[in-house]
């Protein structure tokens, strides 16, 4: 496709092929006469069962990205498609987990899961199954009667994760899921989430603001740059895995984050 324009940044990008491409993607808000450049040009690839990471200082347009990779807003320019089809709305081959669960306050945890595949054709046994074996996978066995005021914050997090999972998605899309948890539930869920990668293979995007959990979890990190947002650097994690959290490979790779987020 012509309009990728860099390349130079991204020489690996392939356009055919399964997994996710993101190409040439520009984003404006405009409200009331004003327009807010928030992304320009944004290309990459995520290829099957590879998890890329998107760091960025607060504002640069992450969750934008996001939501556009989410099909959740359709006023951009550019392409964004999934295994050659591309993203015209929301999907279930995409799972989506924000920063805060999202969980429906009326519904128990089963039934805020279940949710993910109320509308499609599965046989209603299949889906209970589904439910119950994406609620075993987060570690919620036992709670699925519980509403989401009875369970705590990280337990939330791990619904909104079954119910992102339910659908069997292609691909899982997290927005800094993590950020609102404690550090040990953090990392918790962290190898939880490495942990389903490993058993399904399914792609990821993780997006966060948080270094050491890009490094932890993901093969490739890209740091985008502040207004408009821009790709800034695209970084290979050849870490093997399991990963230890402290190392000496995980450093040099910490400094140049460092250095392209602008930190020193
Ligand atoms: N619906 C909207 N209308 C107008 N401007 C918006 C809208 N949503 C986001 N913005 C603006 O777009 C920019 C990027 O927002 P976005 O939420 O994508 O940033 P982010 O990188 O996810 O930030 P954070 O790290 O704080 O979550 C911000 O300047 C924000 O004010
Ligand atoms: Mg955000």
């Amino acid at each position: 496709m012509d309009h990728i324009t860099n390349r130079a940044i991204i020489p690996h990008i392939d356009l055919k092929g399964g997994g996710l491409t993101v190409a040439g993607v520009s984003k404006t808000y405009e409200a009331k006469g004003d327009a807010t450049e928030v992304l320009r040009d944004i290309s990459f690839k995520v290829g099957e069962k590879e998890i890329v990471g998107v760091v960025g200082r607060s504002g640069c347009g992450k969750s934008t990205l996001l939501k556009l990779i989410a099909g959740l807003d359709r006023d951009y320019v550019g392409h964004i498609g999934l295994d050659d089809n591309e993203v015209t709305g929301p999907g279930i081959e995409r799972g989506v987990v924000f920063q805060e669960p999202r969980l429906f306050p009326w519904l128990t945890v089963e039934q805020n899961v279940a949710i993910s595949i109320h509308e499609t054709k599965i046989p209603e046994h299949e889906k209970r199954e589904l439910v119950t074996s994406n609620l075993a996978l987060v570690g919620l066995t036992g709670f699925e009667k519980k509403f989401p005021h009875q369970i705590s914050g990280g337990m939330a997090q791990r619904a909104a994760l079954a119910r992102a999972l339910t659908s069997q998605p292609r691909i899982l899309l997290l927005d800094e899921p993590f950020a609102a948890l404690d550090a040990l539930t953090k990392m918790q869920l962290q190898d939880e989430v490495i942990r389903i990668w490993e058993r399904r293979r399914m792609s990821i995007v993780l997006i966060t603001h948080d270094i050491d959990e890009a490094i932890h979890l993901c093969d490739r990190i890209i740091v985008m740059s502040p207004r408009p947002g821009e790709i800034k650097s695209v970084t290979e994690v050849d870490i093997p895995r399991p990963r230890p959290r402290v190392g000496s490979g995980s450093t040099a790779i910490r400094a140049r984050l460092m250095s392209d987020l602008g930190l020193f």
